[in-house]
């Protein structure tokens, strides 16, 4: 569609690229190709429709199939829409795009974006699951697969990846992050990225990512969901800000404004952070869009007195699309009145038609939208089989006493709980395109993995979720339902009679997928009472019991831990779930999961982090110590910590050393470790290095992760591990200027299995 003159402008320019190599200049040349074409499109738009192409309305009754009698259609007719998001199907898309390109004056084409967060149909781990792989290409290839099942059914634009650091397990999003940690974080920031958008997104099998929430949403007061931050800038800068910053390095074509405020300024109209921070020192040069109604939220917040001025603020703040607000789009007075700038409006609008440009839609419009695609390409085999090894490989054993776990093909198995047989649990919180009806249950999996072994499979569900029919119901919002009209007494008893006849008892509890995710924060994360109460009347039966957990967040495992011998933490592992926790239960696969966030003992302990930064009074049991930093009624370590994971097998360490102990600032040493399976099967270790700055200007944490390797070894098999270290890997962002920095003095060096169980040496950084 586009036409010889833009590309006769494009040879001209490139000639005129002299100096740089021959990938710069393929580079400028298509960079300056886009810009005569969006040059020329912007010539011959309105100020109504450079509006349009900001405004990202709810989808509305368009779902329904009435799209051409529904507003939103006339809206796009009239070039007042740039995109649509959570509409599902090629035909539709199809059809809304058809709009779009033949009924719209310019048929300027329309963005498709949805919230794909982990997985399209085929539903993978959800982020903090999948993060406890530690498994970057595996992590990547979800992505990947997401992408070619959204993109063969419309999609062209993800929300995701959402990178929000966390150390509160009262909110319900950490869910949806990598975890606690910044080091981490980044590194699958960059995967997702990667997955997501491939080398090109010219490629009609990748989509755009949006990186969110800008920023610190992590960080919510009290883990209370939409609440305020209040982080000083050292801490945002060395805690949380490194993952954004890792998304947009790696390549990310959009980044969403989180819903907080930050230096009391709502992120969605916050200049310092859009403009002066992202674009300016980052060289962000993608697009920014809000968070639902966040525009519309500067009211809320009282920074604001009317929609309009929400708008300037924002606009002029470096927003570039409103999500559902239709503030943007509503801006044509204020500029023809002087109040709102004209070049904003343009150079917002040229960021919009670049994305556009980028995913290769004015070449054709309906790139996305092959119907034939979807059958051989949406939940294939292929995708299900990569999940479920995904599935297997993100879940972490935390305790198996005397080796329960692998449990043998055999004899009488108990499946009780309210998760054993729940279908639109499995996916997972936050999985806008699941289809639970061709999920498995657990009872499922567990039933084809026993198919034809002689093992019987026995089922109760034993209690609901919770005693509270009200509390349930919130906890089972959005169709998910699965509260049984049966007395507590009575389902317990059944339970109770099914138990006594088998030789192992499988409990699958926990939360519901609605626990977590958006506006699920809790501040009780202990298992719900109507569970719990079960788990110590079949504890009394005295047979061995292994708890397979499902939940969306850390929670408090204290109970689980002193009376149940083997607990494997199965999070919310997507739709192959079910054949996965069958896989590690019965050792077809081996456990190697590590926690990405550690399980405390009470929820009073967060915010809570690994990463505890030095303090003037230290505590170094954990108990109480008078005038130390600890807790008087609770232990202040973790109940796991950060890193843990057990595996069938185990691992030794042995012949840490550094190649030198004094390294120059500007000079590099290396860290070796061997590592050694020294039990019966084969397994994956993840291997983790930590460091200590001992001495710098701005206080450290005692550990903190700056590298890890996965590793497959067999049995007997060694493997050394080597991580270079130098001021890239082990600097921080000092106090006040806030620059990346290495400072002289000592550094401990660790290299262990988990952030506890660490070997140190001592290296010492000279000037
Ligand atoms: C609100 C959420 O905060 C955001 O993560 C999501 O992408 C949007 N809704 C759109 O569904």
């Amino acid at each position: 569609m586009k036409n010889s003159f833009s590309f006769i402008a494009c040879l001209c320019i490139a000639v005129l690229v002299v100096s740089a190599g021959c990938r710069h200049e393929n580079t400028a040349c298509e960079d300056a190709q886009m810009r005569v074409y969006i040059d020329r499109l912007m010539a011959q738009m309105t100020l109504e429709e450079k509006l349009g192409q900001l405004n990202l309305p709810v989808t509305g009754n368009i779902v329904t199939g009435a799209a051409r009698e529904s507003n939103v259609a006339e809206d796009i007719r009239r070039g007042r829409v740039g995109g649509l998001f959570n509409l599902k199907g090629v035909k539709p898309i199809r059809e809304v795009q058809r709009i779009a390109v033949e009924e719209s004056r310019l048929g300027i084409p329309l963005l498709f974006g949805m919230d794909v967060i982990h997985g399209y149909e085929t539903v993978f781990p959800i982020p903090l699951a999948l993060a406890c792989s530690w498994d970057m290409d595996a992590i990547e290839q979800s992505a990947r697969i997401a992408a070619r099942e959204a993109t063969a059914d419309g999609i062209c634009w993800t929300f995701s990846p959402m990178v929000d650091v966390s150390h509160d397990g009262r909110w319900g999003r950490i869910s949806e992050g990598s975890g606690e940690d910044p080091y981490l974080g980044s590194r699958v920031a960059e995967a997702m990225v990667h997955g997501y958008q491939g080398t090109s997104l010219a490629d009609s099998a990748t989509m755009m990512a949006c990186v969110k929430h800008f920023a610190l949403y992590g960080l919510v007061e009290a883990g209370r969901e939409y609440n305020n931050v209040y982080p000083d800038d050292f801490h945002a800068f060395n805690e949380y800000m490194r993952p954004y910053k890792a998304a947009i390095d790696a390549g990310a074509g959009s980044v969403m404004a989180a819903f907080n405020t930050i230096h009391g300024i709502p992120a969605t109209g916050n200049r310092w952070l859009l403009n002066d921070l992202l674009r300016e020192q980052w060289g962000f040069r993608g697009f920014v869009v809000s968070d639902y109604t966040a525009l519309e939220e500067l009211q809320e917040n009282g920074v604001c007195a009317s929609l309009e001025q929400s708008a300037i603020q924002c606009l002029d703040a470096g927003l570039d699309m409103d999500m559902v607000s239709n503030g943007l789009v509503s801006l044509a007075d204020a500029v023809r009145g002087g109040r709102c700038s004209m070049q904003q409006v343009d150079a917002a609008c040229r960021r919009m038609l670049e994305a556009k440009y980028q995913l290769g839609l004015f070449d054709d419009p309906y790139r996305y939208c092959d119907t034939t695609l979807r059958n051989s390409v949406i939940l294939s085999d292929t995708h299900r089989a990569v999940a479920r090894r995904i599935a297997g490989e993100s879940m972490v054993l935390l305790k198996n006493d005397n080796r329960l776990l692998p449990l043998s093909k055999r004899g009488t198995i108990a499946l009780i709980g309210p998760l054993a047989d729940t279908r639109p649990n499995m996916s997972g919180t936050w999985a806008v395109a699941a289809v639970p009806e061709h999920y498995k249950t657990v009872r499922e999996g567990l039933q084809d993995a026993l198919q034809g072994t002689g093992a019987r499979l026995l089922y109760a569900k034993g209690a609901n979720l919770m005693y509270d029919a009200q509390a349930e119901a919130i906890a089972t919002m959005f169709g998910r339902e699965m509260r049984d009209p049966r007395s507590a007494e009575a389902m317990r008893a059944e339970a109770m009679n099914i138990a006594r006849q088998a030789d192992v008892i499988i409990a699958a509890m926990g939360e519901a997928s609605e626990m977590s995710g958006e506006c699920s924060s809790r501040v009780n994360i202990e298992m719900p009472d109507a569970q719990r109460d079960l788990l110590v009347e079949l504890a009394k039966l005295g047979k061995p019991i292994v708890l397979v957990h499902f939940a969306g967040r850390p929670t408090v495992l204290n109970w689980e831990t002193d009376h149940l011998p083997a607990i494997l933490e199965s999070w919310f592992c997507g739709s192959e779930s079910a054949d996965a926790i069958a896989d590690v239960l019965f050792g077809d696969v081996n456990p190697s999961g590590k926690l990405v966030v550690q399980l405390p003992r009470h929820v009073g302990q967060y915010p809570f982090s690994y990463r505890q930064y030095r303090t003037s009074r230290p505590n170094t049991g954990g108990g109480f110590g008078k005038f130390s930093t600890c807790y008087a009624d609770v232990c202040s370590h973790p109940l796991y910590p950060f890193g843990y994971g057990l595996s069938y097998t185990q691992f030794e360490y042995t012949n840490f050393f550094l190649t030198d102990s004094i390294m120059p600032l500007d000079g590099k040493v290396e860290a070796h470790v061997t590592v050694t399976n020294t039990g019966e099967r084969t397994g994956a270790e993840i291997v983790q290095l930590y460091i200590g700055d001992r001495v710098a200007k701005g206080v450290r944490p005692y550990k903190e992760l700056r590298g890890f390797e996965r590793l497959t070894l067999q049995p007997g098999e060694s493997r050394e591990v080597v991580f270079t270290l130098d001021a890239d890997l082990m600097g921080y962002y000092e106090p006040y200027n806030l620059t990346w920095t290495l400072e002289p003095g000592e550094i401990e060096v660790m290299v262990g299995a988990n952030s506890r169980d660490t070997q140190m040496l001592l290296l010492n950084v000279k000037q």
